[in-house]
């Protein structure tokens, strides 16, 4: 496996690679007659559903669901898509998601670069992508996120405009600005400050500096946080926290609160993110706060691939699994 920042600085390659994914088992499903869709997955994985449900629920004006855990909600059934999307094709989360979806008789299918997902799709004749191996799951986002659009638009008869994203990830000045993004967090809890409308791009930061930097990190929605985070700003330690605001547009709420976190006398550093396009913007930014996490861990000294804890987890979960008959 090559060094992480080269498979991120590689990110509009192995987008237009996998924007010719094949979807094997393709079936042709009547979005006007669709309930809803699901998707379904984890971290690294997960994040692809948290990124297009907003822009599939705006595309197709159908209830859209992100299951981050072992069940689904009840509402979802017959008359449902739902999508698995697990990189190792092994997570139990997903695995067990997904039996329950089939059980349903709701209409599944998967994106994974192996294990149990891909067999399990191809024993029951459900469609599936199965995407390049050999990679950290969390650095696959591009891989993972145009196989699934792909496995969309083949099935739904729809496009979702994922090739417009290739031009924005040949930004030249992104890794500069991911540079001072890591020097900037280096010595503190990076605190993400978004707008409802990009949150999947905080969620996805958040993720990146935990996974890659082993940081504690949060992130801070506009305009609920200024119903509650705002207040735990007051009496916060101001030596230990750094604030992020992730900016896509002009917004005047975005700049009080920007202006406020200064007042308050906090680091803060802004970073424009915004492109053409939601899609756009929110690879672009998971670009630039990708590859700054993986700069942070050099700076401090950690193995950005290394996620022994999420190893420790997946054990007990799987205890747990067995502990329950499952
Ligand atoms: O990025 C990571 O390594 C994790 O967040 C994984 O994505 C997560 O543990 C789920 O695993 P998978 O993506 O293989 O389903």
């Amino acid at each position: 496996m090559s060094g992480a920042l080269d498979v991120y600085i590689e990110w509009a390659s192995q987008l237009e690679k996998a924007l010719r994914s094949t979807v094997v088992g393709a079936i042709k499903l009547d979005a006007g007659s669709l309930r809803g869709v699901a998707f379904l997955g984890m971290g690294g994985s997960g994040i692809v559903g948290d990124i297009l449900s907003k822009h599939v629920e705006g595309m197709l004006g159908l209830p859209v669901a992100t299951v981050k855990s072992f069940s689904l909600p009840r509402y979802v059934g017959r008359g449902w898509l739902a999508v698995a999307i697990s990189y190792s094709g092994n997570t139990l989360e997903t695995l067990t998601a997904f039996q329950e979806a089939v059980k349903r008789g709701v209409a599944v299918a998967a994106v994974a670069s192996g294990g149990d997902l891909i067999s399990m799709s191809r024993k029951l004749g459900l469609p599936y992508v199965k995407v390049d191996e050999g990679y950290l799951p969390r650095t696959a986002l591009p891989a993972l996120l145009a196989g699934t659009s792909r496995l969309l638009e083949e099935l739904l008869s729809i496009s979702l405009g994922i090739e417009e994203c290739v031009s924005a990830l040949r930004d030249r000045g992104a890794l500069d600005v991911a540079e001072k993004l890591a020097r900037f967090l280096l010595g503190g809890i990076p605190v993400f400050v978004v707008p409802d409308r990009i949150y999947p791009l905080g969620l996805r930061a958040k993720n990146e500096f935990n996974e890659n930097a082993k940081v504690v990190s949060k992130v801070e929605v506009l305009p609920e946080l200024g119903h509650n985070d705002i207040v735990g700003w007051e009496g916060s330690p101001r030596e230990w926290i750094k604030f992020v605001v992730l900016k896509d547009r002009y917004d005047q709420l975005l700049d009080f609160i920007t202006s406020y976190i200064g007042e308050l006398s906090y680091p803060v550093m802004t970073v424009d993110v915004g492109r053409l396009s939601y899609l756009q913007t929110v690879l672009y930014g998971s670009w630039v706060v990708g590859m700054a996490s993986v700069i942070l861990a050099k700076l401090r000294g950690v193995d950005p691939r290394e996620t022994a804890s999420i190893g420790r987890y997946k054990e007990a979960a799987k205890r747990f699994l067995e502990s329950q008959g499952t």
